[in-house]
């Protein structure tokens, strides 16, 4: 005789999960439960609540038992679920690109606070490290604007195309495969630089949580040695352009003093650096000449 196969109800199999992954130490874990639910059912959250008496398929339980066997592993939600939200916008995410975090959200601020101030016409705009897009998009998304994206990443570009195609826009955007450390690119079309480079230093990567080190791309978080390489291609160019552009950098937790000596070694003033909502310094802002 073929032993019964259990059903499993909504209410019952989310607190099941928020317990294992209690359990594991993952935080929000009722919210990722019921997110890889809404992910295997293709309900909305509010349809969870409600109908947690809902019967589930077999087929709906076997998909979201591999997602929550994924969680389980550390593998980042949003990349199971392969989205996030960012500036508003949706954006998709694999594993090719950096998930966009929330601190990133006051480059945008800054950015189109400037075009905004200046009242530009068309500001012709440079992103280095687009990854998913997220940035450039979010710019494009509330400025009429030219922005050119560079990424390193072929497989990062193509997602980054797939998100700017997803998402209505009233400025333009280019992406290109290119290597900024390695290329000749120069600043002197540009009016704007925005980059949220990899500044991590490379010694800090296995210490990182394992949900961001075993699973986010390498070269997205480190440039492979201190964390600095970018923020010093970046000073030259600047300093080598005889029209300055304006430049907005995403910098990481404690790396303030760091970058305040190079800047001194550049003899670069005029800038200013602005806190993120935990008052951690996070965009360092060059004044331009343009
Ligand atoms: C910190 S991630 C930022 C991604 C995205 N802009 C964001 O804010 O979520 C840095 C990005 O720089 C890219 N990158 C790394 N080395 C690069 C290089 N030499 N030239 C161009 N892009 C590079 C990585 O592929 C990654 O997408």
């Amino acid at each position: 005789m073929s032993e019964a196969v259990k059903t499993w109800h909504v209410l019952e199999i989310l607190k099941v999960t928020e317990e294992a992954f209690l359990k594991k130490g993952i935080s929000n874990s009722r919210l990722n439960a019921e997110l890889l639910l809404c992910h295997a059912t293709g309900d909305k959250r509010i349809e969870l609540y409600l109908n947690y008496d809902k019967p589930l398929t077999q087929i709906e339980v076997s998909n979201y038992r591999e997602f929550v066997k994924r969680r389980l592993n550390f593998e980042p939600l949003q990349y199971i679920i392969g989205k996030t939200e960012f500036y508003g916008l949706t954006i998709n995410v694999n594993k090719n690109v950096l998930i966009p975090r929330q601190e990133t959200e006051l480059l945008i601020d800054k950015t189109l606070e400037y075009i905004n101030d200046n009242k530009f016409k068309l500001p012709k705009i440079l992103e280095i490290g687009t990854g998913s897009g997220c940035i450039a998009i979010s710019i494009a998304a509330n400025a009429e604007c030219i922005i050119n994206a560079i990424d390193i990443s072929i497989e990062a570009i193509e997602l980054a195309k797939v998100n700017a195609a997803n998402n209505s826009l009233k400025g333009e955007i280019n992406f290109l495969v290119s290597d900024f450390l390695k290329g000749d690119i120069s600043f002197e079309e540009y009016d704007i630089i925005v980059s949220n480079p990899p500044y991590i230093p490379s010694v800090e990567v296995p210490h990182l949580n394992t949900e961001v080190h075993a699973f986010e791309p390498y070269f997205a978080l480190t440039d492979g040695a201190d964390g600095l390489k970018f923020y010093i291609k970046i000073f030259e160019l600047y300093n080598s352009t005889y029209k300055k552009p304006q430049v907005f950098l995403e910098l990481g937790d404690g790396k303030k003093n760091n970058i305040i000596k190079i800047l001194n070694n550049f003899k670069i003033t005029d800038y200013n650096l602005y806190n993120d909502l935990i008052k951690i310094p996070r965009v360092l802002e060059l004044k331009g000449s343009r």
